[in-house]
């Protein structure tokens, strides 16, 4: 499937709970990312924190070909390029730097850049990007940095992200300038280790249930 920045922006204004997941094992992986798509959650950021990661995004890339995949916590312009080559859908920093905002540029692949404010924002700006992750939202003032930022900035949407929880997030929604939260309190590691797919699929639903309240 081919995507554009607008393609992933228009899936996430439909689901609006992008889930954010962990894990350094190709099954679990799989199992989880399908688990969430059947209950609600079809597009799916899959983070590089692990040892693992890159071969865990191709193979879900492959093995789920109908759930939106994109990758992570890219923090170099190497891992940019290798998330391409993967097949991911879109890519997610959770910051900004100008090495890694003109890469991204250049790629072609649809990036959201993450930023803390207004400085970030600007740079962001200056390569073309308009939706960004505003992280860690719980820290840095979440709707209200979001709507401060909307001042100077009207044309931007933000993603929220870090301490996002199921209970808040109908609230951060309605925020106007805010197009989704992410978070990975519908995939926990414990539930993701111990194969807990029934847990999963109920938390799911609920965090997709919030992403429509
Ligand atoms: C991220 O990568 O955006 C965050 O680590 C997700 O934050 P959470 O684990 O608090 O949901």
């Amino acid at each position: 499937m081919s995507h554009t920045p607008q393609s992933i922006i228009t899936q996430l204004e439909q689901i609006r709970v992008l889930p954010i997941l962990v894990t350094d094992d190709v099954d679990q992986a799989i199992r989880c990312v399908t688990t969430l798509a059947e209950n609600g959650l079809p597009a799916v950021e899959i983070t590089l924190r692990t040892p693992n990661a890159m071969t865990v995004l191709r193979e879900v890339v492959r093995a789920c070909p109908d759930v939106t995949v994109g990758a992570g916590t890219i923090l170099t312009a190497a891992q940019l390029d290798a998330v391409k080559t993967s097949g991911a859908a879109f890519g997610i920093s959770p910051g900004i730097t100008p090495v890694l905002a003109k890469a991204a540029q250049e790629s072609g692949l649809p990036y959201f850049p993450g930023v803390g404010g207004a400085s970030d924002l600007m740079l962001a700006l200056e390569h073309g990007f308009h939706v960004v992750k505003l992280f860690p939202s719980d820290v840095v003032g979440s709707t209200r940095m979001a709507k401060a930022l909307g001042g100077p900035f009207p044309e931007v949407r933000f993603c929220l992200t870090g301490g996002v929880t199921v209970e808040a997030t109908p609230a951060l929604l309605q925020q106007s300038n805010v197009l989704c939260v992410g978070g990975s309190w519908m995939c926990p590691a414990g539930l993701i280790n111990s194969g807990d797919w029934n847990a999963i699929a109920t938390l799911a639903k609920a965090a997709a249930a919030a992403g429509k309240a």
